[in-house]
Protein backbone atom coordinates (compact mmCIF):
# COMPACT_ATOMS: atom_id res chain seq x y z
CA UNK A 1 0.00 0.00 0.00
CA UNK A 2 1.68 3.14 -1.05
CA UNK A 3 1.56 6.06 1.06
CA UNK A 4 -1.50 8.63 1.17
CA UNK A 5 -0.61 12.23 -0.44
CA UNK A 6 -2.13 15.48 0.98
CA UNK A 7 -1.86 18.21 -1.39
CA UNK A 8 -3.03 22.08 -0.23
CA UNK A 9 -4.46 24.64 -2.15
CA UNK A 10 -3.32 27.97 -0.53
CA UNK A 11 -3.04 31.64 -1.93
CA UNK A 12 -3.73 34.20 -0.07
CA UNK A 13 -5.02 36.45 -3.06
CA UNK A 14 -8.68 35.39 -3.07
CA UNK A 15 -10.59 34.57 -6.21
CA UNK A 16 -7.06 32.82 -7.54
CA UNK A 17 -8.95 28.97 -8.35
CA UNK A 18 -8.07 27.16 -4.98
CA UNK A 19 -11.86 25.88 -4.73
CA UNK A 20 -12.00 24.97 -8.04
CA UNK A 21 -8.71 23.46 -8.87
CA UNK A 22 -8.81 21.57 -5.47
CA UNK A 23 -12.51 20.13 -6.63
CA UNK A 24 -11.62 19.13 -10.33
CA UNK A 25 -7.96 17.36 -9.34
CA UNK A 26 -9.89 15.61 -6.90
CA UNK A 27 -12.85 14.39 -9.90
CA UNK A 28 -9.48 13.62 -12.11
CA UNK A 29 -7.43 12.10 -10.16
CA UNK A 30 -10.35 10.03 -9.04
CA UNK A 31 -11.40 8.96 -12.74
CA UNK A 32 -7.99 7.64 -13.11
CA UNK A 33 -8.66 5.35 -10.45
CA UNK A 34 -7.50 7.12 -7.39
CA UNK A 35 -8.92 6.98 -3.85
CA UNK A 36 -9.52 11.02 -3.12
CA UNK A 37 -10.27 12.67 0.55
CA UNK A 38 -11.26 16.12 -0.28
CA UNK A 39 -11.18 18.12 3.15
CA UNK A 40 -12.97 21.95 2.56
CA UNK A 41 -11.03 24.24 5.17
CA UNK A 42 -12.74 27.29 4.31
CA UNK A 43 -15.68 28.69 5.96
CA UNK A 44 -17.28 29.83 2.35
CA UNK A 45 -17.89 26.33 1.96
CA UNK A 46 -16.74 26.41 -1.93
CA UNK A 47 -15.32 22.76 -2.36
CA UNK A 48 -18.27 21.54 -0.39
CA UNK A 49 -20.78 23.57 -3.15
CA UNK A 50 -18.84 21.86 -5.48
CA UNK A 51 -20.02 18.57 -5.23
CA UNK A 52 -23.54 18.92 -2.71
CA UNK A 53 -26.02 21.30 -3.29
CA UNK A 54 -27.00 24.35 -0.64
CA UNK A 55 -29.24 22.47 1.02
CA UNK A 56 -27.18 18.90 2.09
CA UNK A 57 -24.11 21.43 2.41
CA UNK A 58 -26.07 23.90 4.94
CA UNK A 59 -27.01 20.98 6.43
CA UNK A 60 -23.61 19.25 7.15
CA UNK A 61 -22.17 23.28 7.59
CA UNK A 62 -24.68 23.46 10.51
CA UNK A 63 -24.60 19.56 11.95
CA UNK A 64 -21.12 18.71 14.31
CA UNK A 65 -20.00 16.55 11.68
CA UNK A 66 -17.40 18.69 9.82
CA UNK A 67 -14.00 19.80 9.89
CA UNK A 68 -14.73 22.89 12.00
CA UNK A 69 -15.73 20.43 14.69
CA UNK A 70 -13.10 18.27 14.30
CA UNK A 71 -10.38 20.74 14.75
CA UNK A 72 -12.11 22.97 17.45
CA UNK A 73 -12.44 20.03 19.51
CA UNK A 74 -9.43 18.34 18.50
CA UNK A 75 -10.93 15.23 17.32
CA UNK A 76 -10.67 12.68 14.33
CA UNK A 77 -11.96 13.90 11.27
CA UNK A 78 -12.25 10.44 9.38
CA UNK A 79 -15.40 9.57 10.74
CA UNK A 80 -17.15 12.95 8.87
CA UNK A 81 -16.29 12.17 5.28
CA UNK A 82 -19.63 11.44 3.25
CA UNK A 83 -19.28 10.35 0.32
CA UNK A 84 -20.12 12.39 -2.78
CA UNK A 85 -21.69 11.61 -5.86
CA UNK A 86 -18.33 11.02 -7.76
CA UNK A 87 -16.98 7.52 -7.51
CA UNK A 88 -14.03 7.20 -5.29
CA UNK A 89 -14.45 11.02 -3.76
CA UNK A 90 -14.94 11.35 -0.24
CA UNK A 91 -15.65 15.31 1.37
CA UNK A 92 -14.82 16.26 4.96
CA UNK A 93 -17.38 19.10 4.74
CA UNK A 94 -16.70 22.59 6.07
CA UNK A 95 -18.98 25.08 8.25
CA UNK A 96 -19.63 28.57 8.76
CA UNK A 97 -17.88 28.41 12.36
CA UNK A 98 -15.12 27.97 10.74
CA UNK A 99 -14.79 31.88 11.29
CA UNK A 100 -13.85 31.10 14.61
CA UNK A 101 -10.90 28.39 14.33
CA UNK A 102 -8.35 31.19 14.16
CA UNK A 103 -9.47 31.77 18.06
CA UNK A 104 -10.13 28.64 19.41
CA UNK A 105 -6.86 27.27 17.85
CA UNK A 106 -5.12 30.26 19.39
CA UNK A 107 -6.57 29.84 22.81
CA UNK A 108 -7.57 25.76 23.13
CA UNK A 109 -5.89 23.71 25.94
CA UNK A 110 -3.06 21.21 24.01
CA UNK A 111 -1.64 18.42 25.13
CA UNK A 112 1.82 18.30 26.71
CA UNK A 113 4.13 19.42 23.99
CA UNK A 114 1.79 19.75 20.94
CA UNK A 115 2.18 22.66 18.94
CA UNK A 116 -0.85 25.03 17.62
CA UNK A 117 0.24 24.69 14.15
CA UNK A 118 -0.34 21.16 14.05
CA UNK A 119 -4.06 20.51 15.69
CA UNK A 120 -5.34 19.63 11.84
CA UNK A 121 -2.56 17.13 11.07
CA UNK A 122 -3.27 15.30 14.40
CA UNK A 123 -7.03 15.62 13.06
CA UNK A 124 -6.31 14.36 9.46
CA UNK A 125 -3.75 11.29 10.85
CA UNK A 126 -6.67 8.40 11.40
CA UNK A 127 -7.56 9.28 7.52
CA UNK A 128 -3.57 9.08 6.09
CA UNK A 129 -3.41 6.30 7.97
CA UNK A 130 -5.81 4.40 7.51
CA UNK A 131 -5.12 3.15 3.89
CA UNK A 132 -8.34 4.18 2.38
CA UNK A 133 -6.93 7.30 0.28
CA UNK A 134 -4.63 7.57 -1.91
CA UNK A 135 -4.59 11.59 -2.22
CA UNK A 136 -6.54 14.22 0.81
CA UNK A 137 -6.68 16.88 -0.82
CA UNK A 138 -7.49 19.88 1.39
CA UNK A 139 -8.59 23.87 0.15
CA UNK A 140 -7.83 26.88 1.62
CA UNK A 141 -9.13 29.84 2.34
CA UNK A 142 -7.26 32.91 1.65
CA UNK A 143 -5.74 34.25 4.44
CA UNK A 144 -2.79 33.28 6.41
CA UNK A 145 -3.09 32.91 9.95
CA UNK A 146 -3.23 29.99 11.87
CA UNK A 147 -5.39 27.74 10.10
CA UNK A 148 -3.35 27.89 7.14
CA UNK A 149 -0.68 27.51 8.75
CA UNK A 150 -2.34 23.92 10.29
CA UNK A 151 -3.23 23.41 6.61
CA UNK A 152 0.47 24.07 5.74
CA UNK A 153 1.77 21.61 8.18
CA UNK A 154 -0.79 18.89 7.15
CA UNK A 155 0.12 18.20 3.84
CA UNK A 156 2.80 16.69 2.37
CA UNK A 157 2.74 19.53 -0.67
CA UNK A 158 1.30 22.42 -1.56
CA UNK A 159 0.13 23.94 -4.91
CA UNK A 160 -0.83 27.71 -5.22
CA UNK A 161 -3.03 28.88 -7.95
CA UNK A 162 -2.78 32.22 -9.16
CA UNK A 163 -4.81 33.65 -11.53
CA UNK A 164 -3.28 34.74 -14.79
CA UNK A 165 -4.10 38.55 -14.43
CA UNK A 166 -2.44 41.57 -13.13
CA UNK A 167 -2.93 41.14 -9.63
CA UNK A 168 -2.85 37.58 -9.33
CA UNK A 169 0.85 37.45 -8.24
CA UNK A 170 -0.03 40.46 -5.88
CA UNK A 171 1.19 38.99 -2.21
CA UNK A 172 2.61 35.44 -3.62
CA UNK A 173 5.95 36.88 -2.03
CA UNK A 174 4.04 37.06 1.41
CA UNK A 175 2.19 33.36 -0.08
CA UNK A 176 5.78 31.75 -0.03
CA UNK A 177 7.78 33.47 3.03
CA UNK A 178 4.72 31.82 5.00
CA UNK A 179 5.33 28.66 3.40
CA UNK A 180 8.71 28.86 4.69
CA UNK A 181 7.79 29.77 7.99
CA UNK A 182 5.49 26.29 8.08
CA UNK A 183 8.55 24.54 6.47
CA UNK A 184 10.13 25.31 9.75
CA UNK A 185 7.66 23.75 12.19
CA UNK A 186 6.73 20.56 9.28
CA UNK A 187 9.65 20.59 7.14
CA UNK A 188 8.23 17.58 5.09
CA UNK A 189 6.17 20.06 3.65
CA UNK A 190 7.20 20.95 -0.16
CA UNK A 191 6.37 23.28 -2.40
CA UNK A 192 4.98 21.14 -5.48
CA UNK A 193 4.13 24.42 -7.81
CA UNK A 194 2.73 27.00 -9.18
CA UNK A 195 -0.59 26.21 -11.29
CA UNK A 196 -2.17 29.04 -13.44
CA UNK A 197 -5.62 29.50 -13.78
CA UNK A 198 -8.27 31.53 -15.66
CA UNK A 199 -6.13 32.27 -18.51
CA UNK A 200 -7.01 33.83 -21.75
CA UNK A 201 -4.11 32.68 -23.78
CA UNK A 202 -4.62 35.49 -26.21
CA UNK A 203 -4.35 38.38 -24.25
CA UNK A 204 -0.43 39.84 -22.98
CA UNK A 205 -1.04 39.48 -19.30
CA UNK A 206 -1.16 35.48 -19.55
CA UNK A 207 2.37 35.69 -21.51
CA UNK A 208 3.85 38.10 -19.15
CA UNK A 209 2.20 36.14 -15.94
CA UNK A 210 4.17 32.60 -17.06
CA UNK A 211 7.25 34.98 -17.82
CA UNK A 212 7.59 36.29 -14.30
CA UNK A 213 6.25 33.10 -12.83
CA UNK A 214 9.06 31.09 -14.53
CA UNK A 215 11.99 33.19 -13.19
CA UNK A 216 11.12 32.78 -10.03
CA UNK A 217 13.84 30.80 -8.21
CA UNK A 218 13.40 26.97 -7.22
CA UNK A 219 9.61 27.49 -8.34
CA UNK A 220 8.14 24.54 -10.23
CA UNK A 221 5.34 26.09 -12.59
CA UNK A 222 3.30 23.55 -13.80
CA UNK A 223 3.64 22.74 -17.64
CA UNK A 224 -0.37 22.73 -18.05
CA UNK A 225 -2.13 25.52 -17.27
CA UNK A 226 -6.10 26.44 -16.92
CA UNK A 227 -7.91 28.30 -19.59
CA UNK A 228 -11.02 30.66 -19.19
CA UNK A 229 -13.88 28.53 -19.54
CA UNK A 230 -17.43 29.31 -18.79
CA UNK A 231 -18.02 25.78 -18.76
CA UNK A 232 -16.40 26.00 -14.73
CA UNK A 233 -19.13 27.80 -13.79
CA UNK A 234 -21.98 25.94 -15.39
CA UNK A 235 -20.69 23.03 -13.83
CA UNK A 236 -20.66 24.53 -10.16
CA UNK A 237 -24.29 25.87 -11.23
CA UNK A 238 -25.18 22.63 -10.89
CA UNK A 239 -22.77 21.18 -7.70
CA UNK A 240 -20.70 18.53 -10.20
CA UNK A 241 -16.60 19.30 -11.06
CA UNK A 242 -16.27 20.30 -14.84
CA UNK A 243 -15.20 17.35 -15.07
CA UNK A 244 -17.95 15.03 -14.49
CA UNK A 245 -20.47 17.79 -15.77
CA UNK A 246 -18.62 17.95 -19.45
CA UNK A 247 -15.66 15.66 -19.76
CA UNK A 248 -15.59 16.84 -23.55
CA UNK A 249 -15.07 20.57 -22.17
CA UNK A 250 -11.41 22.55 -22.65
CA UNK A 251 -11.17 22.89 -18.81
CA UNK A 252 -12.02 19.41 -17.78
CA UNK A 253 -9.54 17.81 -20.58
CA UNK A 254 -6.90 20.49 -19.02
CA UNK A 255 -7.59 19.05 -15.15
CA UNK A 256 -7.17 15.44 -16.63
CA UNK A 257 -3.62 16.65 -18.06
CA UNK A 258 -3.07 18.41 -14.44
CA UNK A 259 -3.74 15.36 -12.50
CA UNK A 260 -1.22 13.96 -14.55
CA UNK A 261 1.67 16.38 -13.64
CA UNK A 262 0.90 15.98 -10.08
CA UNK A 263 0.91 12.22 -9.71
CA UNK A 264 4.28 12.59 -11.08
CA UNK A 265 5.10 15.28 -8.81
CA UNK A 266 3.79 13.51 -6.51
CA UNK A 267 6.34 10.48 -7.36
CA UNK A 268 3.33 8.30 -8.35
N1 LIG B 1 -10.89 28.30 -15.43
C1 LIG B 1 -11.90 29.06 -15.05
N2 LIG B 1 -12.72 29.64 -15.97
C2 LIG B 1 -13.74 30.42 -15.59
N3 LIG B 1 -14.03 30.71 -14.32
C3 LIG B 1 -13.28 30.16 -13.35
C4 LIG B 1 -12.17 29.32 -13.66
N4 LIG B 1 -11.60 28.94 -12.50
C5 LIG B 1 -12.31 29.51 -11.51
N5 LIG B 1 -13.31 30.26 -12.01
C6 LIG B 1 -14.26 31.08 -11.28
O1 LIG B 1 -13.53 32.04 -10.54
C7 LIG B 1 -14.06 32.24 -9.25
C8 LIG B 1 -12.97 31.98 -8.21
O2 LIG B 1 -12.58 30.62 -8.27
P1 LIG B 1 -12.38 29.81 -6.93
O3 LIG B 1 -13.56 29.97 -6.04
O4 LIG B 1 -11.97 28.45 -7.29
O5 LIG B 1 -11.15 30.60 -6.30
P2 LIG B 1 -10.60 30.54 -4.83
O6 LIG B 1 -9.15 30.85 -4.88
O7 LIG B 1 -11.00 29.28 -4.18
O8 LIG B 1 -11.38 31.75 -4.13
P3 LIG B 1 -11.33 32.12 -2.58
O9 LIG B 1 -10.03 32.81 -2.38
O10 LIG B 1 -12.51 33.04 -2.40
O11 LIG B 1 -11.44 30.86 -1.81
C9 LIG B 1 -15.25 31.30 -9.14
O12 LIG B 1 -16.41 32.04 -9.36
C10 LIG B 1 -15.06 30.28 -10.24
O13 LIG B 1 -16.26 29.87 -10.79
MG1 LIG C 1 -11.98 28.99 -2.37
Amino acid sequence: MKKTVTICFTNNKGGSGKSTTCGNLGAALAGAGKKVLLVDGDMQLNLSLSFFNEEEVLEMAESSRNLYYAAAEQQDALPFAVPTRIENVDLIPSSMRMSLIERQLAEAPLPRGRRRELVLSDCLTSARNSGKYDYILIDAPPTLGLWVMNILCASDYVVIPVEASPWGMFGLANMLDFLNEAREISPSTEMMGIVVTKADVRKGYFKQTMETLRELDGIYVFQSFIRVDSNIEWAQDVSSPVVAFKKSSRSAKEYIEFAKEVEKRAGR
